[in-house]
């Protein structure tokens, strides 16, 4: 086999058979298939598409491309993963609930992207937490504490890490088939029993549109079932941050309070939903709203707080974390509040505008090298239907300086619209492939 000959293939709209898949896959891995090749293979399938059982041979060879971890555990090993939005925290608040509720979840996420923050990123806000830890301790943490959020090594699915950065800078992050792939290849290197995915629509996520994330959606849940790994899908609406606050420290610190306050709130919404779905397809529930029920109780009543802190402490996080979390978390030196200047109702928010404004500040990398400031971003933000009047705050601005935070208002101001009547505000799940 060669790299030009599954190419041409491709060049001629045939779809390579499994095996040259995994050829390709191995050759990215040991770096036996070039640069110019992968850059051709990846805009190949970006023009012509592989189509389910191509999607499917690509993702499972991209897995395969490394390690597929393997458990000794005595419940079930569930995963949870998000194409990606604004004010998403929802990992943080849904892997303790579901160890709460026993099931095992080993979480291998990753580091912000685009306007998007990163688990990976938030997690690195709290003091003493790394997220870079080998697959002997992954194990250790995960039958000690029952979940673990963490990133890759090098050994899960090479093939995507190097095929991804290569995406990057060819045009062609943008195809169904590299999406799932290189999404699936992660999660499934981890062999979950079962995955619910979290697919966002609206302004705030890569897909814009209902019809976008509905053919993402599908394409994951196919995929993923045809290799095997129960998977449902919601799609959730991201028109709207989830959270009302953007940035790592700041998300941190809005999830200990939904850890902590026992209040309902978006964020604890969608992880019932998440998790219900979940529980349910990993046999620990009879049916999602059973599994709601269970996650919503283990939230207000504290237990996934002291299973988070368990966690924390797991990956060298302070001991004290969830008694006294304020006392943690970095604060930035410039604190600016944004206000309206007209009378209204808040009728649409710009969430890439506002996930942007963030990695202005710092919050999130421009270039890879970039050191990330764990303090800026915006807190206190208005929802959609807020009714408001000139002087009103719709956001607070953290930042390190003044003429960043003054230029991250003006975003802030241009990313609000406020209107004369209020909107119908978008239900948080949209649609359920299950
Ligand atoms: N996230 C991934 O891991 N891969 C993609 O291609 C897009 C989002």
């Amino acid at each position: 086999m060669d790299a030009r000959s599954i190419i041409a293939k491709l060049r001629r709209r045939e779809v390579p058979d499994a095996g040259e898949l995994a050829w390709f896959a191995h050759g990215l891995a040991d770096g036996s298939v070039s640069d110019a090749q992968a850059g051709a293979f990846a805009m190949a399938v970006c023009m012509g598409g592989l189509g389910p059982e191509g999607r499917a041979a690509l993702t499972l060879a991209m897995r395969d491309s490394g390690e597929v971890l393997t458990w000794n555990l005595d419940g079930p090993v569930i995963d949870k993963h998000s194409t990606g939005g604004v004010g998403d925290c929802v990992s943080l608040v849904l892997a303790p609930a579901l160890a709460e509720c026993g099931a095992y979840v080993p979480m291998i996420s990753g580091r912000g992207l685009g306007h998007t923050g990163g688990t990976l990123d938030k997690l690195e806000a709290i003091p003493g937490v790394s997220t870079q830890i080998s697959q002997d301790r992954l194990a250790q943490i995960l039958a000690e504490t029952g979940a673990a959020i963490v990133g890759a090594t090098t050994q899960i699915a090479p093939a995507d890490k190097r095929l991804y950065a290569i995406r990057d800078v060819t045009a062609t992050v943008e195809s169904l088939d590299l999406i799932t792939a290189s999404i699936l290849s992660k999660k499934l290197a981890a062999s979950p029993d079962a995955l619910v995915l979290d697919v966002k629509m609206g302004s705030g996520a890569f897909m814009k549109t209902l019809d976008e994330a509905r053919k993402l959606a599908q394409a994951l849940t196919e995929t993923a079932n045809a290799a095997g790994c129960r998977t449902s899908a919601l799609i959730t609406d991201m028109n709207q941050p989830l959270a009302p606050a953007l940035g790592n420290a700041l998300e941190i610190a809005e999830v200990m309070k939904v850890l902590t306050d026992g209040q309902p709130s978006p964020l604890t919404e969608i992880s019932a939903e998440l998790g219900g779905v979940l529980l349910s397809d990993a046999g620990m529930v009879g049916d999602a709203q059973a599994g709601r029920d269970m996650i919503a109780e283990v939230i207000r009543d504290g237990r996934a707080a002291e299973r988070f802190g368990r966690m924390m402490a797991a990956v060298g996080g302070p001991l004290g974390l969830v008694e006294d979390w304020a006392r943690y978390l970095p604060e930035a030196s410039v604190i600016l509040e944004v206000t309206a200047q007209d009378e209204g109702y808040v009728t649409a928010m710009d969430g890439e505008a506002l996930g942007l404004a963030v990695v202005a500040l710092g919050g999130g990398r421009q270039v890879e090298s970039d050191v990330i400031d764990p303090a800026v971003g915006l807190s206190g933000l208005v929802r959609l239907g807020d009714k408001v009047s000139a002087g009103t705050p719709l956001a607070v601005v953290h930042a390190a300086r003044e003429d960043a935070a003054q230029r991250a208002a003006q975003t802030v101001r241009a990313a609000i619209t406020i209107g004369p009547a209020p909107v119908p505000v978008p239900e948080l799940v949209q649609e359920r492939i299950l």
